[in-house]
């Protein structure tokens, strides 16, 4: 059995006037240490399948299993157990707290999990050692999406969801971010989806999910990814 299974998803938004059917009948398998790019343009469902995978919402129909657990029918305990152990969430706009210095807000990733890494070797491994008292008012765009990745990670998550993790970056900064995910997803056998708008990422990835209106439109798997280092867009 593949680490991710989703039967038959739809997720459909209901307000008084429109349902939307941001999600129709999708089905894919990932599997365990997988880098997996889903892209699409917007409105296409990219957000809503991450949120649904993290648990942070629940399919209007079908079935999501995920490290043999199924999402759906979880109760309350269990769900934030899911939360806690098995994943990592990085936001498209990092959601840090700005009143806690960079190390402060890894750190609290104590208070989810007990069993966290080392949070000044996480800032390293990201290449912030050197900023671990500074505020996230002071940070980059970058900095800060890396300080959001090292917050994602010191829980040592099994399953990594990126949303948009360099959309509001530049070329040098997005390279550095795409390069440390790929590493970090070969290091760690952790499954990694990123979801984005840009095409040149689909090139890294093990498999390439692109969706549009709510369905997946194109599914393939690259047998020789390339590296970041050689990527160009
Ligand atoms: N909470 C919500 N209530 C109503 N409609 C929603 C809600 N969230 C998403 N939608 C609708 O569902 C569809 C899919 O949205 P989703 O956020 O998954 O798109 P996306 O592919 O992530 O787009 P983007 O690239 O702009 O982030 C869109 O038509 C959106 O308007
Ligand atoms: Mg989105």
């Amino acid at each position: 059995m593949a680490f991710i299974n989703l039967t038959n998803v739809s997720k459909l938004y209901k307000t008084k006037q429109v349902t939307t059917k941001a999600l129709d009948n999708v089905s894919l398998e990932i599997n365990e240490g997988e880098f997996v790019v889903i892209i699409g343009d917007s409105g296409s469902g990219k957000t809503t399948i991450l949120n649904l995978i993290g648990a942070l919402d629940k399919p209007t129909s079908g079935e999501i299993i995920v490290d043999n657990l199924d999402i759906t029918k979880l109760n309350n305990n269990k769900l934030n157990e899911y939360r806690a152990n098995t994943l990592g969430i990085v936001f498209q706009n990092y959601n840090l707290i700005n009143n806690l210095s960079v190390l402060e807000n890894i750190m609290i990733m104590k208070d989810i999990k007990k069993d966290i890494s080392d949070p000044k070797s996480m800032l390293t491994e990201v290449g912030l050692s050197d900023k671990e008292n500074a505020f996230p008012l002071e940070l980059s765009g970058g900095q800060s999406q890396r300080v959001a990745i090292a917050r994602a990670l010191v829980k040592k998550p099994k399953l990594l969801l990126c949303d948009e993790p360099t959309g509001a970056l530049d070329y040098e900064n997005s390279r550095h971010i795409i390069s440390l995910l790929k590493e970090l997803n070969e290091k760690h056998n952790m499954t990694t989806i990123l979801v984005t708008h840009n095409q040149a990422f689909t090139k890294i990835a093990d498999k390439v999910i692109e969706l549009k209106s709510g369905q997946i439109v194109k599914l393939y798997t690259n047998d020789n990814p390339i590296k970041p280092k050689d990527l160009e867009w």
